[in-house]
């Protein structure tokens, strides 16, 4: 007679079957893979019973972590690279369809310090005047994919500090630094002032970091700056510039860094700057033109 099989071969088949009455079908898709992959890596690590409830722990711990200030969950997701696969996959999706004689910038993670609300300031504008670094003018285009200029653009910007620290990690405080929203003008142009960002790493004093210290890994991001781009009638894009030369730019510990982002900086003696502002100390410099790809009309 042949054996039954086994609970541990069959158990994964018996809970698909139950989301036979599940009427969404991308509900059903999800949840069915799902299911599929956390029973297939149960069994190819053998889970002890301790191991399960040290994972369960995990997560609530990360769950209790989280508040108006704090997504500890973004963080695991970023950490563990899901968050960049979801952005690339996205990115990938959209450009599938697009015309264009250029791909458009790059996307990259959005991260837990962007603050809806920013202040519109006109091209020029110092947003990192408050804040220790070294000042820095940023300056570039914003383009349709086939290289036309687009006028009034929108580019939402902010960044850490010249000692990687951003204002919403600051105790007690509620006022916006190094933050700001800039409009390109007619020839689709920008230009700000900031500091130079720099590298920093991720708050570690939670479960996250304590799995990442666990797992051996080195918690910092290299400097980058923040912008999300975006124009009428094309798809905006969230995305970062970061510093040629900063540490930790081959070890991005959220998988970050895409080779099309990362800018020189040049740096420059006290003078006048390109945008004629009067520097008494020595400042630095940094180019980028974004593109963005059409939207499809539906
Ligand atoms: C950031 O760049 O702001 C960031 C991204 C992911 C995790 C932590 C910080
Ligand atoms: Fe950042």
């Amino acid at each position: 007679m042949a054996e039954a099989p086994h609970a541990t071969q069959t158990l994964t088949d018996e809970v698909i079957a139950r989301l036979d009455g599940c009427t969404d079908a991308r509900f059903k898709e999800v949840m069915t893979s799902l299911v599929r992959h956390v029973h297939d890596f149960v069994r190819s690590v053998d889970l002890t019973g301790e191991e399960w409830m040290n994972t369960i722990q995990f997560l609530t711990a990360t769950g209790q972590a989280c508040n108006d200030k704090r997504q500890e969950f973004i963080l695991l997701s970023d950490t563990l690279g899901v968050s960049m696969l979801v952005v690339a996959l996205a990115q990938a999706r959209a450009s599938a369809d697009a015309s264009g004689a250029t791909p458009a910038t790059e996307a990259t993670v959005q991260g837990p310090y962007y603050w809806v609300g920013a202040p519109e300031r006109p091209l020029g504008y110092d947003i990192g005047e408050s804040v220790p670094g070294e000042p820095t003018l940023y300056t570039g285009r914003v383009t349709d994919t086939e290289g036309r200029p687009l006028a009034d653009a929108r580019l939402d910007v902010w960044s850490g500090d010249g000692d990687g620290v951003y204002d919403m990690q600051v105790e007690g405080s509620d006022q916006m630094l190094a933050r700001g929203v800039f409009r390109t003008d007619a020839q689709g142009r920008f230009w700000l002032w900031s500091i130079r960002p720099s590298f920093y790493p991720i708050p570690m004093d939670g479960p996250v970091g304590a799995m990442i210290e666990r797992m051996g890994r080195d918690p910092n991001r290299p400097g980058h700056i923040h912008m999300i781009v975006s124009a009428d009638g094309h798809v905006p894009v969230t995305t970062h510039l970061f510093v040629a030369d900063s540490p930790y730019i081959e070890s991005d510990i959220v998988f970050g860094v895409r080779e099309s982002l990362i800018v020189p900086f040049e740096q420059h003696p006290p003078g006048t700057a390109a945008d004629g502002r009067e520097m008494d100390q020595p400042y630095w410099s940094a180019h980028y033109d974004f593109r963005l790809a059409p939207a499809r009309t539906a």
